[in-house]
């Protein structure tokens, strides 16, 4: 499976949002509050200002995201992490994998060290990729050194 990993652009607009829909029901079956207005919030500021919105695509078709962002006024160094979403069929391929790596990549070249995001505790795969991509669970809390 050939798949690149770049960048999100104004342009996947309406195919990012299609993936963030599914990110979200997945996480209202862990029974994670609603994010829907902070992850459209974060997604379009992330993409403006050069945020790692990261994703995954295969031939022309987009099959996962990450969102770690900072926010304007966010402590220096620090980002948020909104969501990483891999397409069902395109799972346990190392994709979350390769695009956290390029997310991590990106901010440190911004000067961020450390992205806070959150992952439910009945969310098994949720925490093995956050662990394997050297996230510390702090609770429903994950912490990223970077
Ligand atoms: C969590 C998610 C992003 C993982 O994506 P993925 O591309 O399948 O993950 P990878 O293939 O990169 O695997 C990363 C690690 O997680 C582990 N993992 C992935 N799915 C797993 C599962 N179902 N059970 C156990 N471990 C799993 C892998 O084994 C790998 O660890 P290893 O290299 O130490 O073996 C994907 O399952 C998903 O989109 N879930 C719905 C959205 C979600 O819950 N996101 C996380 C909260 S923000």
């Amino acid at each position: 499976m050939s798949v690149a990993i770049r960048l999100a652009t104004p342009l996947d607009g309406e195919k990012l949002w299609a993936l963030a829909e599914e990110f979200l029901a997945s996480q209202m079956e862990f029974g994670a509050p609603d994010q829907r207005k902070a992850l459209a919030l974060a997604l379009k500021h992330g993409i403006d200002s050069g945020g790692a919105v990261v994703v995954a695509e295969q031939n022309g078709e987009l099959v996962g995201f990450v969102a770690w962002t900072a926010h304007p006024g966010a402590a220096d160094g620090e980002a948020v992490g909104f969501g990483t979403y891999v397409k069902p069929d395109h799972r346990k391929h190392g994709f979350s994998e390769r695009m956290r790596d390029f997310a991590k990549r990106h901010l440190r070249h911004q000067g961020i060290s450390f992205v806070t995001g959150a992952v439910r505790d009945n969310n098994i795969p949720g925490l093995a990729s956050a662990r394997t991509s050297g996230g510390r669970i702090v609770g429903y809390i994950v912490e990223w050194k970077l």
